[in-house]
Order: structure tokens, then sequence, then C-alpha cells
């Protein structure tokens, strides 16, 4: 029986093509197709369900915290709306967008995160990204965007916080081999200076989580301890008085 040509079957078909050629972009492990001027196919490299992944994001843009919109989820695939801009990381090394700048941004964009009601309701609680660092925010004409929910879901805001630095530290430390390399290690500074919550609170089950996770080296996951005793530095320096108030 012939496809009848309904909306999913054109898209299914959008898709098929768009990820037959190369892709646009892409991460540690995604790849980015263009789908058409507004639409983008992010394709994970292994089989996997997004539909947590699409359903935080929704909860995210139903609050008003600047995310991609999602137009449909399905196994590895994303259909999302397209983002115009450079990431965070790229105008930051083109000098589009100061290291201050970019550590403001980012201390903001978790403030305003942690204010969102967690999913299943429970106090305490609220929407974590758990990987919200320069590669994963697109600075477009409405502003800056949060990409990829991967780890994204309910849990503490400090344990946010603390993936963040964790991050900024790797790559400030040189574990993480990237072109902002010992910038990374001002922008961690500024970063802190700014940082929502208690950043510290919460670093040592950031480890647990970073370490376990697949897309790390056994390199990387060696020098986590250096990198969080970077950030245990850098956060002593933090004025005491400007630490706002824990979340239980
Ligand atoms: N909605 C989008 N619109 C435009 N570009 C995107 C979008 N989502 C991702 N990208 C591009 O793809 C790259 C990788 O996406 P990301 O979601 O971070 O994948 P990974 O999980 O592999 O890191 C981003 O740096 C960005 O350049
Ligand atoms: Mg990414």
């Amino acid at each position: 029986m012939p496809p009848a040509a309904d909306g999913r079957d054109c898209l299914g078909d959008a898709i098929r093509r768009a990820a037959s050629g190369d892709p646009f972009a892409a991460g540690r492990e995604a790849d980015v197709f263009l789908l058409d001027d507004v639409r983008v196919l992010r394709r994970y490299r292994y089989a996997t369900d997004t539909t947590h992944e699409a359903e935080v994001m929704a909860h995210a843009a139903g609050h008003g915290y600047p995310v991609p919109a999602v137009h449909a989820a399905n196994g590895s695939d994303m259909v999302l709306e397209r983002l115009r801009g450079p990431t965070m990381a790229q105008a930051g090394l083109a000098g589009e967008i100061s290291l201050p700048e970019c550590a403001a941004i980012l201390a903001e964009l978790l403030r305003r995160l942690h204010e969102l009601p967690a999913r299943s309701g429970h106090g305490g609680s609220t929407i974590v990204h758990l990987d919200l660092h320069p590669e994963n925010v697109l600075l477009t004409e409405r502003g800056p965007v949060v990409i990829d929910w991967r780890n994204a879901g309910d849990g503490p805001a400090d344990l946010d916080t603390a993936l963040t630095a964790l991050i900024l530290a790797q790559v400030a430390i040189g574990s993480i081999k990237h072109p902002l390399g010992a910038a990374a290690g001002e922008l961690l500074d500024r970063f802190l200076e700014l940082a929502p919550g208690d950043p510290t609170r919460l670093l040592d089950d950031a480890v647990a989580l970073r370490r376990r996770q697949l897309t790390m080296s056994p390199e990387e996951i060696g020098a986590l301890d250096t990198a969080a005793a970077r950030v245990r530095h850098a956060n002593a320096d933090r004025p005491a008085g400007e630490i706002p108030t824990r979340r239980s």
C-alpha cells in the first residue's frame, strides 16, 4: 500500500533526505542536519530514546525558558527549531563576546533554569540541565538559547552549577582539549563570582556523575579530581556575603 501523503510521511521523507547528506554541525554525541530553513534533524549516533529529553525541553519552554522548539522526537531523532547564531564558545573565540559576558550569561541561564518547578512537583528540586557550558548555548537574535538537554531532568540546583564549573575546570586544566584552553580558567573564575546557589556543595556528586558519563575518556576521568580541586580553589575566593541562599 502506498504511504498516505500526510505530514508524518513528508517529515519522514525530509529526514531521510537530510540524513543522507553531510551534517551541518556535530557534537560529541549527535549530528545535526538541516531539514529546511526553520528545522534541523538532531540524531544521536547510537540507538536511544529522546522522549524524556523532548518532554523536559517542552516543560522548560512552557515556562518561558529559552530552548529550541521540539517538533518531533522519535528514537534517536529529534526535529528541532533551527537556531541561528554561534555557540557561546565560537563567539568568545572570535572576540564577539567577552569572557565576563559569557560568565554572566551562563550564571543567569542557570539561575533562571533553577527557578522552574520540577516536573515531579517535588519541593527542593528543580529542572537541571547538567551540561550547561559554552558549547551548549547558542547566541541567537532572541538571546542565548540552551541546547543539548540529554542529561536534563529534575534535580538539585547546586548539582547543575557544580557541573558547569567542573566542565569549565576540565578545559582550564587542559584535560578536555578545547580551543578556549586557559581562557576557560578565567571564565570559571568569573562564573564562580556570579553563579547562583553554592557551586561546591554538590561538587563530589558532580564528579561522580561525570565519571559515569560514556563520553568521558579514561584520561579525562583520571583528571576529574584535579579539575574539582581547581573549582574549590577558585571558589574559596568567592566573597562569602555574595553566596545566595542555598536550596535544600
Ligand atoms: N536547534 C539547533 N539549531 C541549530 N544548530 C543546532 C541546533 N542544535 C544543535 N545545533 C548545532 O549542533 C551542534 C551539536 O549539538 P548538540 O545538541 O550540542 O549535540 P551533542 O550532544 O553532540 O553535543 C551545536 O554546537 C550546534 O552548532
Ligand atoms: Mg552539545
